[in-house]
């Protein structure tokens, strides 16, 4: 019997800590999806209304199939910069149809769904999330371009769009646009490079230059209509495939497209019977303490995510500070790799590496549970060879070809978010709670190692070394790293997809693997040298 026990106490003064703490949280960080959800504001939005038109969610809603999950990716990016919140576009996963599609809609209340530098790295990251997943993409077109005072970040990354494009079609993943207003100069090459492109009655405006461009450049007078107006395009130039007569006609013509795809999905189908996890998934949202230094059990997260809580646990005698074993959830099969107590020694490495490889053996998707303060230092551990272990694992994680997903609970400091496969190790998914905190150490830590390097330095040189303004120091070194540790500046950051509610995470991951499943599961045949 492998079925998960619980010694959660969703009545204890420690769990009720957690969950409020947790809540309030939570509360936070709605509110800042709020600032994303209203877009550009009352005044932008009455008059995108008063022009007949849809808001981007709206058309979003219209096109999903009805009452199906939209996982909506990356909807805090450009937090904390000089960006609306969202970085004014709507990102995520959707059914059309029936099929798991990218949904890409930039917002025209926010600054005419013009591309910021935060608004282009979220289109790259759901591109390579349709590449990586070989999901179909549907970009729901009304944009003025590159936003124009922050060009010289935009401009030359921003080629990629493009060129993601045509790369996925030519891997055979579709790529469609439907435009519902402008999509002029650079922007006139996402239905220039799509596979199919919808274009709507005097609404679309597709063309390289506007009246005034071309007046400029050639002398010539023309108008909107016939430099780039729907008709124009399906009559005679032929970049439209599809004229339609408003926009809900758009998005019936978008999602009769996806129906006629013949897609499937490349990947195993999950079990047909599915059981749920034998424990509350409310209680998930009081497991992790608010001081993340107490420790918590990963096994009591895991009983609430898995099917049937049931989890079997690989090698638990040893390492044990890393919880390794095979579950389903939703019906897929997964390993799990999640810390127990923090920190990472050469054993919890050395069974990571050997469990990696197990899954490439197995084909199984990995999910890398986040609880850690990093592998351990001290010479004890440095003469057994702490480093070599810790590259094992990092060479394990990197080399594996299995999908991976991970989800931040807690701490992740260190090489031990790199151990854990964080953002730069491509997991194809990348989720945080509220609860995560994430940085190269922890913020005393830091500002400790900084306070002994100029003690010496100072020191060094015969002078005396100042106590208070050292103390002034590593009060604002603290502040400044716990706050750029916390999940709304990483989501911000597009270091991950996106900061979920602990309730959802059995949701969530499910969605995940679904779409992970749309490309062939393979494992890694082979990895680098592994220093043993
Ligand atoms: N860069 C930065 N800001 C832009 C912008 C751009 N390319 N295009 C529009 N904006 C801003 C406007 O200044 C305005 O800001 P405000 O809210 O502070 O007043 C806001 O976005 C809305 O623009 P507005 O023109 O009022 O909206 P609209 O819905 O009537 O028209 C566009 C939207 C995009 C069609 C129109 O603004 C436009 O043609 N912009 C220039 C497009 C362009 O040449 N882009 C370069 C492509 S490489």
């Amino acid at each position: 019997m492998t079925v998960l026990r619980s010694a959660l106490d969703s009545g204890s003064a420690e769990y009720l800590a957690a969950a409020a703490a947790m809540d309030g949280k939570l509360t936070e960080i709605e509110g800042e999806f709020a600032k994303a959800v209203a877009g550009g504001g009352p005044d932008k939005l009455a008059r995108h209304r008063k022009r007949g038109k849809l808001t981007a969610r709206e058309r979003i809603e219209l096109l999903v199939d009805e009452d199906s999950p939209f996982l909506e990716l990356c909807p805090l990016a450009a937090w904390g910069s000089e960006f609306q919140v969202g970085a004014s576009v709507i990102a995520g996963i959707g059914i059309v149809a029936g099929v798991e599609c990218v949904i890409v809609a930039p917002d025209p209340t926010v600054r005419g769904g013009t591309s910021n530098p935060w608004t282009l790295r979220k289109n790259l990251r759901v591109n390579d999330i349709a590449m990586e997943n070989r999901l179909p993409v549907i970009g729901l077109v009304e944009s003025g371009g590159a936003d124009l005072p922050t060009q010289k970040e935009v401009f030359v990354p921003g080629g990629r769009m493009f060129r993601d494009l045509t790369r996925l079609s030519a891997a055979g993943i579709p790529t469609i646009a439907l435009v519902f207003g402008n999509s002029t100069a650079g922007g006139a090459y996402i239905p220039g490079m799509s596979d199919y492109t919808v274009m709507i009655k005097e609404r679309s405006k597709v063309f390289l230059g506007g009246p005034p461009l071309v007046k400029m450049a050639t002398g010539e007078e023309s108008d909107d209509e016939s430099l780039g107006g729907a008709e124009m395009h399906a009559r005679v130039s032929g970049l439209a495939d599809y004229l339609a007569a408003d926009e809900q006609d758009a998005i019936r013509i978008g999602r009769s497209i996806v129906k006629r795809l013949n897609w499937t999905k490349r990947g195993p189908r999950p079990r047909a019977e599915v059981l749920e996890p034998r424990f509350d998934q409310e209680e998930l949202l009081g497991i992790v303490p608010s001081d993340l230094k107490i420790p918590f059990d990963p096994r009591e997260v895991i009983a609430r995510v898995v099917d049937d809580s049931d989890f079997d646990e690989f090698k638990p005698l040893y390492g044990s500070s890393l919880v390794t074993g095979w579950a389903e959830l939703h019906g897929y099969p997964v390993g799990i790799l999640a810390n127990a107590r923090g920190v990472l020694f050469s054993e919890e490495s050395q069974k990571a590496a050997q469990f990696i490889q197990l899954a490439n053996r197995k084909n199984t998707p990995l999910l890398f549970l986040h609880n850690t303060t990093g592998y351990m230092v001290g010479r004890e551990f440095e003469q057994k060879g702490i480093i070599k272990h810790g590259a094992m694992m990092i060479n394990a994680v990197s080399n594996s070809k299995v999908p991976h997903l991970t989800l931040l609970m807690g701490a992740s400091y260190g090489a031990g978010h790199y151990g854990m496969c964080g953002r730069a190790y491509d997991p194809r998914f990348v989720f945080a709670w509220p609860s995560a905190k994430s940085a190269v150490m922890g913020g005393a830590q830091l500002a400790g190692v900084i306070s002994i390097v100029g003690r010496a330095a100072t020191e060094a040189k015969g002078l005396p070394f100042d106590e208070a303004a050292d103390a002034g120091m590593r009060a604002a070194i603290e502040a400044q790293i716990e706050a750029e540790s916390l999940p709304m500046f990483m989501s911000g950051r597009l270091y991950d997809d996106g900061v979920i509610d602990p309730r959802d995470t059995r949701t969530v991951l499910g969605m995940a693997l679904s779409a992970v499943h749309n490309a062939p599961i393979e494992g890694a045949d082979g990895f680098g040298v592994f220093r043993m």
